[in-house]
This record gives structure tokens, sequence and C-alpha cells, in this order.
């Protein structure tokens, strides 16, 4: 285990789109497998705690994503199998990320998911708040998500089930 080489999946996409739920999935399933060390990397949590400083302006984002990527790349250098959910939601934040590591070492899954199947399921009610107004430069309602140009894989969890995308994750990513 020890001499593994660590690698780092990074899931982006729009809130609700199944982010977390997959990761964790995906952790639980790759944990049980005994052959990795798993390190799960969450933009709430991080927000929870290191970055509880920062906001929702694109500055603020760039600023979470560039920390965030930077402790995935101490785990991953560790031997770790890093799996991070944030929206990065731009193509410059996402290409940020990608250039800390090793085209054999990072890979970015998008969940496609559409923004009225999220905003229905709005596990958070952070939608129903962002349309009336209560939270501001909400990612798909005023602030932009862009279309990711260069993932390396797109699940969209609308119309699939979540074992279903793990299992194309694992046997798409070689894991
Ligand atoms: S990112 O844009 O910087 O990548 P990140 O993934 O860390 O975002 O955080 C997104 C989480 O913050 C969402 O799942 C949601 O719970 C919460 N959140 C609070 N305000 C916003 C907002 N304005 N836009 C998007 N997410 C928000």
């Amino acid at each position: 285990m020890n001499r593994q080489k660590g690698r780092v999946i990074w899931l982006v996409g729009l809130s609700g789109s199944g982010k977390s739920t997959l990761a964790d999935a995906l952790a639980e399933m790759l944990g049980h497998s005994g052959q990795h060390r798993i390190y799960r990397l969450d933009g709430d949590t991080l927000r929870d705690g290191l970055n509880s400083d920062l906001g929702f302006k694109q500055q603020d984002r760039d600023e979470n994503l560039r920390r965030a990527a930077h402790v995935a790349r101490l785990f991953a250098e560790e031997g770790y199998v890093v799996i991070a959910s944030f929206i990065s939601p731009l193509e410059s934040q996402r290409q940020m990320v990608r250039a800390q590591f090793g085209p054999d070492q990072y890979s970015e899954v998008w969940l496609s998911t559409p923004l009225s199947v999220c905003e229905q399921r709005d596990p958070k009610g952070l939608y129903r708040k962002a349309r009336q107004g209560l939270i501001p430069e909400f990612t798909g309602i005023d602030s932009a998500f862009e279309t990711p140009e260069c993932c390396d894989l797109m699940l969209n969890t609308a119309t699939q089930t979540v074992s279903g995308s793990v299992q194309e994750l694992v046997r798409e990513l070689k894991l």
C-alpha cells in the first residue's frame, strides 16, 4: 500500500448534481477493496474550516480551489487516492487545478446533471433561497458554470444510479 502511486479524482458540477453522494460511494467502494488509501475532500467541509474566510466571488472561488488542489497534491504525494468534490465552475479554475498534477495522476469527472434536475432535488434548499434572492452569486442561477472542455469522464446522475456511476468511474478511470 505504501508504494502505491497516489492520484486525484476531481468531481465537478452544479450544487445538487450528486458530487458528494458519488464521491462517498466511490470512497466506500475503493476503501472496502483494501487496495487504496482514500482521502475525501469536499467544498462544504473545507468551507467550514480551512476556507471559512472565503465567499463565492470569483476571486474567492479561485482561492478556495487553489487551496483545495494544494491539499489534494499533498495527499496524492503520500500515495492516497484523493476524491475531491467541488463545483469548480470556471474552465480557468479547472485548468489551474489540473496543472498541479501529472497527466497520469489526475482525472476530471463532470457530473453533467442538468440545472433543472439539480434545482428540483434542491437537497439543501439553496436553489429556493437563491431564487428568492437570499443567496447572491449562486452557481447556475446568477453565477456561471462554464461547460467543461476537457473532462476525462462525463456522468449524468439524472439518468444513472449511484452504483452505476461508481462502476463506470472504476471502469473508465481504471481505479
Ligand atoms: S466552488 O465554486 O468554490 O468550487 P464549493 O464546491 O467549494 O464551490 O462550494 C459549494 C457549496 O457551497 C455548495 O454545495 C453549497 O452548499 C454552498 N454554497 C453556498 N453559497 C453558494 C453559492 N453562492 N454558489 C454555490 N454554492 C454555494
